[in-house]
């Protein structure tokens, strides 16, 4: 079933120059590039795209983080997106959930500096999709 999902590579990924790396793992699993953008993301939109978590310990901080450096917005898509990005990005914990072989797993330590965002589910791919790719 095709899908499409929308991934960041957070501030920390652009900054360890993981783009490439991120990039590749996504097109040697199959799936492909519908869109993608650098840039520095608005508090607004942040707060927005994780408003589930708003109230949650670490939401100030996360936005705070989202906002302070360009990421990379991409959507991404093909053969059930969504959960095969979330296998490629591994667990949010890099080092307690992420295995070896993911993108946290593989090159993340801390949890606020994971690299990489997936939508979690067909609702947030679009909620998202349509917040930071309106009209794609
Ligand atoms: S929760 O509480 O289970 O709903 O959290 P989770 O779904 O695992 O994560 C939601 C997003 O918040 C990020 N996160 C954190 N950021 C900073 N510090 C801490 N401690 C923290 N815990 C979770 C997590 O990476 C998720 O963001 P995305 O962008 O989806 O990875």
């Amino acid at each position: 079933m095709t899908e499409r999902t929308l991934v960041l590579i957070k501030p920390d990924g652009v900054q360890r120059a993981l783009v490439g790396e991120v990039i590749a793992r996504i097109e040697r699993k199959g799936l492909r590039l519908a869109a993608m953008d650098l840039r520095t993301v608005s508090v607004e939109v942040a707060r927005t795209h994780y408003a589930e978590h708003d109230g949650k310990p670490f939401f100030d901080s996360l936005v705070e983080f989202i906002t302070s450096a360009p990421l990379v917005a991409m959507v991404v898509e093909g053969d059930r997106a969504i959960p095969a990005f979330r296998q490629l990005a591994g667990g949010t914990d890099p080092v307690e959930k992420a295995t070896p072989g993911t993108i946290r797993g593989d090159f993340g330590l801390i949890t606020q500096f994971n690299l990489v965002h997936g939508s979690d589910s067909p609702e947030s791919a679009a909620r998202e999709i349509a917040l930071w790719f309106p009209g794609l």
